[in-house]
């Protein structure tokens, strides 16, 4: 867009206009170069005019806003990078066993899938704000989020994780034994979660069920959440904000639809059902959060 710093433009070398006399101009007594300058003029003014309803339309927006309760200078989440690094060194969410997990599962071919830093350092902490000893999580991958769980967990605990791919599977079993957790700590069931859950069902109630597959089924799971986790047992989904589409009610394609679908009806279900008192975290992909309360 272009910056216009004056009300004043350079018609020719050395011959100034006021921006409000443009329209006295006549077409003939101009060549080229006059002509086109007079055209960015034109552009500049304009600008102007669509820069004032932007900022109108804006203000109407934070007005709207305030009016819910939402304040633009505490937004939902914050994106601001020096606020984002300051948080990474106070905090420091991965630790050098973490990022080689990482690193391990990318050199196995794995996609880089993994909960993000914050995510899996959240995770460690609502597990452990729960006492969990009884955890059940929807997607390993490499294991990098089971085991910021077990990190979390009682240290007598068990993680039970579902994995579609065998491939996934056998490199998160060796990443959970480098991390220190054997096969007394964490079973890796392969195979579609919805069907796998019925062999841990004897072992409920848990104490957290967290959802980071088949993102069309996350209603589904959060069925089985409701069943089988104990009351004051949490339940926590990923990627709820749909990478920013999620109140769309269309998608870009029948896939998408029914991600989209899939996302609304778990954040729908956790937030109304009346079984979970629940949030959702402004994190980067949005974190949601319930508590089974009946
Ligand atoms: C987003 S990744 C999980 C990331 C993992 N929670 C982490 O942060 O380290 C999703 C994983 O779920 C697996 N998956 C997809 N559909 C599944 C299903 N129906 N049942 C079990 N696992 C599934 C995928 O193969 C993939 O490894």
């Amino acid at each position: 867009m272009i910056e216009m710093r004056s009300r004043f433009i350079l018609v020719m070398p050395g011959i100034r206009m006021d921006i409000k006399d443009l329209s006295k101009i006549q077409r003939p007594k101009f060549g080229d170069a006059q002509l086109l300058m007079v055209q960015v003029a034109a552009a500049v003014v304009n600008s102007k005019a669509i820069r004032k309803a932007q900022h109108t339309r804006r203000a109407a927006e934070v007005r709207e806003w305030s009016l819910m309760g939402i304040s633009e200078d505490k937004g939902f989440g914050q994106s601001d990078p020096k606020v984002v690094e300051y948080a990474h060194r106070v905090f420091k969410p991965e630790d050098p066993l973490l990022t080689s997990i990482r690193e391990e599962s990318r050199r196995q071919g794995l996609p880089d899938i993994e909960v993000g830093v914050f995510d899996g350092l959240h995770l460690e902490v609502l597990v452990g704000m729960t006492g969990a000893r009884r955890v059940v999580e929807i997607g390993t991958l490499g294991g990098y989020s089971g085991i910021h769980i077990l990190r979390g967990m009682q240290p007598t605990g068990h993680l039970h994780t579902f994995e579609l791919n065998p491939h996934h599977a056998d490199v998160a079993r060796e990443n959970f034994n480098r991390a220190g957790f054997g096969a007394e700590r964490v079973t890796v069931h392969v195979g579609p979660a919805l069907t796998n859950l019925a062999n841990i069902e004897r072992e409920a109630p848990f104490d957290v069920v967290f959802v980071d597959a088949d993102k069309v089924h996350y209603p589904d799971y959060l069925r089985w959440a409701m069943e089988h986790l104990r009351i004051g047992g949490v339940v926590i989904g990923d990627n709820t904000f749909g990478w920013g589409q999620v109140y769309r009610e269309k998608g870009v394609s029948d896939r998408e639809d029914q991600v989209l679908t899939g996302l609304r009806t778990f954040n729908d279900l956790v937030a109304n059902s009346g079984r979970f008192r629940a949030t959702i975290l402004p994190t980067a992909e949005g974190l949601t959060v319930g508590v089974k309360v009946r």
